[in-house]
């Protein structure tokens, strides 16, 4: 069976882990290296990886390359405006045709429905760089960044703060899947997505709402926002005014445990959903959670391709 990585339960809490321990051994192992150069079993020689981006991307196309020339094999930018699939040949036949030429496919698009259905058609593995539901990929980064700063995952509290986007909904699915807990403080009519709510909640997790963000924010370990105006969102002022209370700041920052994390997926607005004092801050591991997209990446490519 062709292994996808749609969402982190695709993988499930056990091969999660696994991937979670491979990344930290590859990286300790290359430490100081030629960013460039291979590992030295390259496992992946001879593979390719075709990326198809229908939404702009920095951090994703650069550390899914970086991933796979650190793999030993290499990978291939598919901007969506001048592919066929930009005039209208189907999400089907464009699977149909890729998966005769590369070894796997990420995608980043608008619809989760169009990652379902390339996945569907595909004969090859297909990840997902994010949706407007989902950004799983994104999350390993965050939990290797958590974990190799001396946090166990079981039982860790994580306060998210904004917007109950893409990036919640896959942080929360990894709660439910490896036991720890996400305090929510968002305002009301931004609220997480409630199917990745409930399946977490169902596995155990504590999932709680906060509409006061200090509150949310009160014992964490860890405190995590994103941009409160996704790609592909509208009506900035509403969001702006409703989120402005939920603002990372010092002062919030301060609620939190004094030992606590601050990520943030990227790219930041600075002076909105977080300030600079805070980014640029003591707690902040934004540096080492954008570097970790490529080690946890390497992981998740291993895992599709049947070596983990
Ligand atoms: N965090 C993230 O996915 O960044 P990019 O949009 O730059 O890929
Ligand atoms: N929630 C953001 C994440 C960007 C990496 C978005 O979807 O635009």
């Amino acid at each position: 069976m062709t292994r996808h990585f749609l969402d982190l339960s695709d993988a499930g809490g056990d091969a999660l882990a696994a991937m979670l321990g491979d990344a930290q051994e590859r990286k300790t192992a290359r430490l100081g290296w030629p960013k460039g150069r291979p590992d030295a079993d390259a496992p992946l020689a001879g593979h390719v990886l075709a990326m198809i981006f229908e939404k702009n991307s920095t951090r994703t196309r650069v550390s899914f390359d970086m991933a796979m020339r650190q793999l030993g094999g290499s990978a291939i930018v598919l901007e969506a405006g001048t592919t066929q699939l930009g005039r209208g040949e189907t999400v089907a036949d464009t699977a149909r045709v890729l998966s005769r030429m590369v070894d796997a496919i990420m995608i980043r698009t608008d619809d989760h429905a169009k990652i379902e259905e390339l996945a569907a058609h595909a004969t090859v593995p297909v990840v997902n760089g994010l949706t407007d539901a989902s950004h799983p990929c994104q999350i390993v980064a965050d939990l290797l960044t958590i974990v190799e700063h001396g946090k166990a995952l079981p039982g860790l509290e994580v306060a998210w703060l904004g917007d109950g986007n893409n990036v919640l909904s896959s942080t929360v699915e990894a709660a439910g899947l490896l036991g720890f807990n996400v305090r929510i403080g968002v305002p009301e009519g931004y609220d997480a997505d409630p199917a990745y709510v409930d399946v977490a909640r169902s596995r155990g997790s504590k999932i709680t709402v906060h509409r006061d963000a200090r509150e949310a924010v009160a014992g964490a370990d860890v405190v995590v926002t994103d941009t409160w105006i996704s790609m592909g969102q509208s009506g900035a002022e509403a969001r702006i005014a409703a989120m402005t209370p939920y603002q990372v700041n010092e002062q919030l920052m301060a609620a939190a445990r004094p030992d606590a994390l601050f990520l943030h997926c990227l790219p930041a607005h600075r002076g909105e959903e977080v300030t600079d004092a805070v980014i640029d801050g003591r707690q902040s591991v934004v540096w080492d959670e954008a570097e970790n997209r490529i080690h946890a990446q390497k992981s998740v490519l291993r895992w599709v391709l049947g070596q983990l």
